[in-house]
Order: C-alpha cells, then structure tokens, then sequence
C-alpha cells in the first residue's frame, strides 16, 4: 500500500524567484495627460507587501480636483486623436502593449505577488500571459468593429471610468483598458489601494509604447477617489468590479444621468460533483476552485455539492490533498496558497471561520506551517454545513469552503440557485446529458464542466441577479464599449 502523506511530510526545499530584475520606485503619482503629476492635495497612500508588512511605495491619493483633471485629458485626447484615429492604426498601439507587456512579463509577475500576495506560480503562468492575451485579442477586433455587429452602425462611447479590485490587478485593468481602447475610447482607471504597483507599471509600459497623451489615465487612491470618478459628469461609462455593496452604491449614483454601466460584483458559486464523476479529478477542480488565489475569486466555488454516495470518499480525499497545499512565500515557485491580500480581508475571512462553527459545521485546517509576518489562513473546509447557514450564503473571498450533499438533480439545482448571487458554477459528472441539463438551469453567467477557474480572452464572464450585470470578454466585451445603432 501506498504510504499516507501525514501533514507537514512535505519538506520542500526553498525556490524564491529572484527580485534583482525588478524595480519599484519610493513614490508613485499620477498618471495623468502622459505625464507622472503630483497630487493636488499632496496626500500618498502606503502599498504594503502582505507577506511581510512591509511598504513598498508610497503612492499618490487622487481627490476629485485630480480626478477632473484626467478626465479632461481623456476627453481631449479624445476628441483630438484617438476618435479620429484609422481604426487599424488604434489597432497597432494596442498591439505594441500586448507585445511590451509580454516581454516583461516577470517583472510583472514579481511585482504583483509583492504588492498582492499571490503565488508567483499563478502571477507567471496566469495573470501576465491572460492579461497579455486580453490585448493581443482586442487589438485584432481595432478595425473589424462592424464584423461583430453586422448591420448595426458602431461608435465609441467617448471617456470610460474603470474601478477594478486588487484580487486580479493586472489583469483587471487589461479586461478594463483592451476592450474600451479597441473600440475607440480614452479611459480613466482606478486601481484598488492595497495593489496599485502593476497598474502604475503598466502606465511606464504605455508610455513606453508612445500611446497618445490622455488616452489611458492611472488614477491612484481609495473609495473615495473611485466616487470621485463615479460622479464626474463629464464620463461616459463605468465599469467596475468589486464588492456587491458598493456596485450598488454606484448604481445609484449614475440612475438618471445617462452614463452606461457595467457592473461585476460577487459569486458564491456551486461546485456540483455527481457520483459518476471521475472523483480524483473532481478532487483538484474543487482544490483549484476555491484555494487558487487564496479564494479572493468572485467566481471561487464556495459552495460544494457533492451526491451524497461519494461525501465521504471525496471529503477523505480533499483532506488528504489540502495536506501537502503549501501556503507561505508568494515569490516561492512551490507555494499553493500565498498571502491574504490585508488585515481587513483575513479580519473577514476569521470572522467567517468563527460563525461556521458557531452555525454548528464541522471545520477542518490542514494543519501546515505560517510565517510570523503578514497575512495567512490555512485552507479551510466545513461539513455538515446547512443550505441557511451565512457561510454558505454569503461571499467570504478567501480559502474556505463549505461543503452540502444531495441525492437528486432537481434537488441540487434548487440548492444551486438559492442564492443573491449567480456568477459561476461547475458541474462534474460522466454524462453529457446531465451537463447539457444543469447548464440550461443553473443561474450563472459561466458553468464549467469538468474543470474549473478557466478564463480566455474569446469568452464572455459575467454574472446573473447581484452579481451584477454586463459581458467582459469576447465578442460580447465590445457591445460594453460602443454605442450600437
Ligand atoms: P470594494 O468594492 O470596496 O473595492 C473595489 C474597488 O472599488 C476598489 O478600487 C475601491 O477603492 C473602489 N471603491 C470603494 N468604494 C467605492 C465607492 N464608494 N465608489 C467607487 N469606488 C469605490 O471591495 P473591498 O472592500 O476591497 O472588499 C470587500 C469585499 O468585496 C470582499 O471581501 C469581497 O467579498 C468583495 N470583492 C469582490 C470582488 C470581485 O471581484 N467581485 C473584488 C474585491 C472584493
Ligand atoms: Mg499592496
């Protein structure tokens, strides 16, 4: 027989990724008409390493006097070059940062496992190449903008105000930036506060990349920095991702004034395993679901339904995997589950863990080491979870999974879809019929069959009820950008 794997019987011998290529500077202002401008307020904000708690950067803080003054030089880079431009030419620029950000794609990956925490394994071989890949993609669509919509005149919707979270940084700003450039607007960007680096990273690139001045603006600071751009009048569009909350919030503030709005907020999604599924597979599919980036995944399956005949083989076997998940060093290649993005989200995520058990589910941690500093929570799962329970009703955006059984279809789809949000799903089964069946009746914006987690520039994502509303990605991540007549 096999030998079992105890905890800790991993001893795997240190593989940090050398940061000597990387350079981060002391202070970062603002990415403003092509040029780096100090804010009017002179207020900066600290980016910490959550790894270690230490700064990074100071980083500038945008009030509503800086915000006017990218949105004006987005308009007027509108006005006067980039709506004016040949579409294939617009197309090219796209293109060279497509090209320049593939070049320097470990400097970026570095850099967005110190300023987020998340492992250098996933920032390497997915948020840099799948960033990179949103360019190269929305630059081919440039000049066959009437391709996608035949019979439909299209035109740009003027300036974009884009507010993305720091659980995807880089990423989020190329699912923002590629579509809204190819379809011929200028755009004003706010990255999150705890993970501002990558995007100011990125303004080096553009400006590398000779982009017209004003066409894409960096705009650094906090909530009220993203209001400020929410409510400026002369914006034509926001787009934003981020917590259900607040894209209610901003709902309300754009009712009434014509701006257009997209919105992609929370998931508390289904992982569905039926008894005919390959469970061995099943088994890395959930581990992926909800411990890829330590479970700060709006489409993270939260919520696992297995077929009650196999519970038991399958939870065995998700303890027996969670034990050799390494969690620690984010610049360490053989890290599984890195650092938790800042204190206020590991503060959410024990608050979770605590009520779980208060609810009366059974917890189970692996049981592996932490580093002293910084932010960590071991992987989590809950048994014995009740369909009412908050754990498994509410987004708690971190690697905690609370696991239900059932013993028929009808009853999983009713359990599946009894939630606020409706973002994503996974169904794991043999049978293609069942697949063809859920997928039709599961509320969700994307279903994944045997697999989970997969993104690609060519597929729309985005959510049913309060997940929000709005496509990005694909064919149907242009129709978000233009004006269709
Ligand atoms: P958040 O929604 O406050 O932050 C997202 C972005 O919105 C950030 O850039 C932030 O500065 C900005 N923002 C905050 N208040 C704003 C306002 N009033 N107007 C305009 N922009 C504003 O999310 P937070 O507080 O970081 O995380 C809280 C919870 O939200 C998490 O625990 C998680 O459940 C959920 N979340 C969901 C995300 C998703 O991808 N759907 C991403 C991040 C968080
Ligand atoms: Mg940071």
């Amino acid at each position: 027989m096999a030998k079992r794997i105890k905890d800790n019987d991993w001893k795997l011998v240190p593989a940090p990724e050398s940061k000597d290529h990387v350079r981060i500077d002391a202070e970062y202002k603002l990415f403003i008409g092509g040029k780096w401008v100090a804010p009017k307020s002179g207020k900066y904000l600290d980016t910490i390493n959550p790894s270690s708690e230490q700064r990074l950067a100071r980083v500038a803080e945008a009030d509503a006097a800086d915000v006017d003054a990218a949105v004006k030089a987005a308009r007027k880079a509108y006005d006067t070059v980039w709506s004016k431009m040949p579409a294939p030419e617009r197309g090219k620029y796209i293109y060279r940062i497509a090209r320049l950000l593939q070049e320097k794609a470990r400097e970026f990956a570095v850099v967005e496992s110190m300023d987020g925490g998340k492992p250098i394994r996933e920032s390497r071989d997915f948020d840099i190449p799948v960033a990179a890949a949103h360019f190269f993609y929305y630059a081919g669509w440039a000049d066959k903008l009437q391709y996608a919509f035949p019979a439909r005149n299209v035109s740009p919707l003027g300036v974009a105000g884009q507010i993305i979270p720091w659980n995807f940084p880089l990423l989020m700003a190329a699912w923002k930036i590629a579509p809204a450039l190819a379809c011929g607007n200028t755009v004003v960007l706010k990255p999150a506060e705890t993970t501002p680096l990558t995007a100011l990273l990125l303004a080096e690139l553009i400006q590398e990349a000779e982009l017209p001045d004003g066409v894409v603006n960096i705009v650094t600071g906090a909530g009220a920095t993203g209001a400020a751009l929410v409510n400026h009048p002369d914006i034509n569009k926001i787009a934003f991702t981020g917590s259900t909350a607040v894209g209610k919030l901003i709902q309300r503030s754009v009712a009434g004034t014509g701006k257009k709005l997209t919105l992609e907020l929370g998931g508390k999604a289904p992982n569905i395993i039926f008894a005919d599924a390959t469970i061995d597979q099943a088994v890395e599919g959930i581990i992926n679901g909800i411990y890829f980036n330590q479970g700060h995944v709006c489409c993270a399956g939260s919520r696992l339904y297995v077929e009650e005949s196999v519970h038991d083989e399958v939870v065995r076997k998700l303890k027996h995997r969670m034990k050799s998940l390494v969690v620690g060093d984010p610049l360490d290649k053989n890290t599984d589950i890195g650092a938790i993005n800042s204190r206020e989200q590991l503060g959410t995520i024990n608050k979770y863990i605590k009520l779980g058990q208060q609810e009366g589910a059974d917890m189970y941690q692996s049981s592996c080491d932490l580093p002293g500093k910084g932010f960590w929570c071991r992987p989590t799962l809950f048994t014995n979870v009740a369909q009412s329970a908050r754990i498994t009703q509410e987004e708690i955006f971190g690697p905690v999974l609370a696991i239900q059984t059932f013993r028929t279809v009808d009853e999983v789809i009713q359990k599946a879809n009894n939630t606020p949000y409706g973002l994503s799903a996974g169904v794991w089964t043999d049978k293609g019929s069942k697949i063809f069946n859920l997928t039709s009746k599961l509320r969700a914006g994307v279903i994944w069959a045997n697999t989970f987690n997969k993104f690609d520039p060519t597929s729309p994502f985005g959510g049913y009820k309060e997940s929000g509303y709005g496509r990005e990605g694909g064919v149907h991540g242009l129709g978000a950008y233009l004006n269709l007549s």
